[in-house]
């Protein structure tokens, strides 16, 4: 099934043409907002496309064409998947930053440096940021929005989690009369499209990596995709906004899907489940837990049918109960339609006004303690290779009762011919704590009846 499609219906074949000139069809003579897009990757030749061919959908909704004035590359030889119209292409910053007629400009350079200091220029010539760079405001967001607010400008970032799904907006505004209770997110849809290709196809991880990155999902270096620490920028953003946490993206415990194995993935659809890479939010009485983890997801849970490069985000509220967000969260044009619609809210000057009101990354104290990691309850999904030996479950068994924890099944599978040493025993546990599943890992490894290459899951109930 082709990525962008979770139906077999490809929303995508609306942009299929992969080389195409942009025509303007804003209307010159109408009251206008002069905008700029500095880096021309993906993502912001999705936003020409939107700004040029369907100028008349954002005058619609603008009351004014926001009329593209200056598109700033590093390589104006570079060859492009869209042709732009004669004029607009620089690899001048100043030009930008010199025109005071433009005012909204899209900043759409991955990374920290220079995206950074670029911003920075920017905000300081007056212009108001609409962005997609979540590693940047993950860990620059205090300075960037602080030197915004004395400048008296925005930025508006939207784009910068669950690409296309308008989760920003819904968190800090639509359910601002909320305590947020939960949240459970797909936030990275290249680990979503390798797990649902490893799953559904059976491809190895590296060329279902492969075809993420050949889709545009992935990030230039994937690793953080990879290893969970994508998620958990958004993870830190969404925290920030929902919870009033004020926590560096770093300090959020997190685990990729780089170290899963296909031999998981079977055992957990064996057992009725999917191993999804899952960005994890409580409020629960001793703090604010949070945490990015593979976890294994029961097969027919919204989350669960999440598949191909399609992020999800599970929001409960105390007074509007749970909410599902789903869609792309990566890509070319779902990632434009986010940075477009934050372009023309801050063009009519909406963004300007939460911008204000909402006290983004200010250098307040956290409205919310954290709780201890070790804390976090939950059942565990536990592989141990163990040798094929009278007494081997009765030994464990005991380790997992010495630790507190109860077991609700145990499945013993037989060698499958590639490793004669041991065969793999799962044991799913009633509910226990993080560090209570630790310790008992640990003190089981220990055993000389278990081989290396244990795995612990948590499980999503
Ligand atoms: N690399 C990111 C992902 C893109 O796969 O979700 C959007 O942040």
């Amino acid at each position: 099934m082709k990525p962008g499609s979770s139906t077999g219906v490809s929303c995508r074949l609306l942009f299929d043409r992969t080389v195409w000139p942009l025509k303007i069809t804003s209307n010159p003579n109408m009251v206008k907002t002069e905008v700029a897009i500095v880096g021309m990757g993906t993502v912001g030749s999705g936003v020409a496309r939107l700004l040029l061919d369907h100028g008349d959908r954002t005058a619609r909704h603008a009351g004014r064409t926001l009329w593209l004035s200056h598109v700033v590359v590093r390589n104006l030889q570079q060859s492009r998947e869209a042709k732009l119209p004669d004029g607009l292409l620089t690899n001048d910053l100043n030009r930008v930053i010199r025109d005071p007629n433009v005012k909204v400009v899209a900043q759409l350079i991955g990374g920290v440096e220079p995206a950074k200091s670029i911003m920075l220029k920017l905000l300081e010539s007056g212009k108001d940021i609409v962005t997609a760079n979540k590693a940047l405001l993950a860990e620059h967001g205090p300075e960037l929005f602080d030197r915004a607010r004395q400048l008296g400008r925005s930025i508006a970032f939207e784009a910068s989690v669950a690409g296309g799904i308008p989760i920003v907006t819904n968190i800090s505004q639509c359910l601002s009369a909320n305590q947020i209770i939960s949240l459970r997110g797909i936030l990275n849809g290249t680990s979503n499209y390798v797990a649902t290709r490893m799953d559904q196809d059976d491809l190895p991880y590296a060329q279902a990596l492969k075809k993420a990155q050949e889709w545009g999902f992935a990030e230039a270096d994937p690793s953080y995709d990879v290893d969970g620490s994508d998620a958990a920028q958004k993870l830190a953003i969404l925290a920030h906004l929902g919870f009033g946490a004020r926590i560096r993206w770093n300090h959020i415990p997190r685990r990729g899907i780089d170290s899963l194995t296909k031999t998981d993935l079977n055992y957990a659809k064996q057992l009725g489940y999917r191993i999804k890479l899952i960005a994890f939010a409580l409020q629960s009485d001793s703090g604010l837990q949070l945490t990015v983890a593979p976890m294994l997801v029961k097969i027919g849970k919204p989350l669960a049918e999440v598949r191909e490069n399609f992020n999800a985000i599970s929001v409960v509220g105390d007074a509007v109960g749970p909410v599902f967000f789903h869609g792309q969260g990566a890509g070319r044009m779902p990632t434009a339609s986010a940075i477009v619609a934050d372009m023309i809210d801050t063009a009519v000057g909406r963004t300007g006004l939460t911008f204000k009101t909402l006290e983004l990354w200010s250098d307040g104290v956290p409205r919310v303690e954290m709780a201890h990691p070790g804390d976090l309850a939950g059942r565990f999904y536990l592989r141990f290779n163990v040798r094929d030996e009278p007494g081997v479950l009765a030994k464990l068994a005991g380790i997992l009762g010495d630790n507190g924890i109860s077991i609700a099944s145990v499945y013993q599978h037989t060698a499958d011919g590639s490793n004669q040493d041991s065969i793999p025993l799962v044991i799913m546990t009633r509910d226990t704590t993080e560090h209570n599943a630790d310790n008992a890992v640990f003190e089981i490894e220990k055993l000389p009846c278990v081989v290396a290459g244990t795995e612990r899951l948590r499980i999503l109930d």
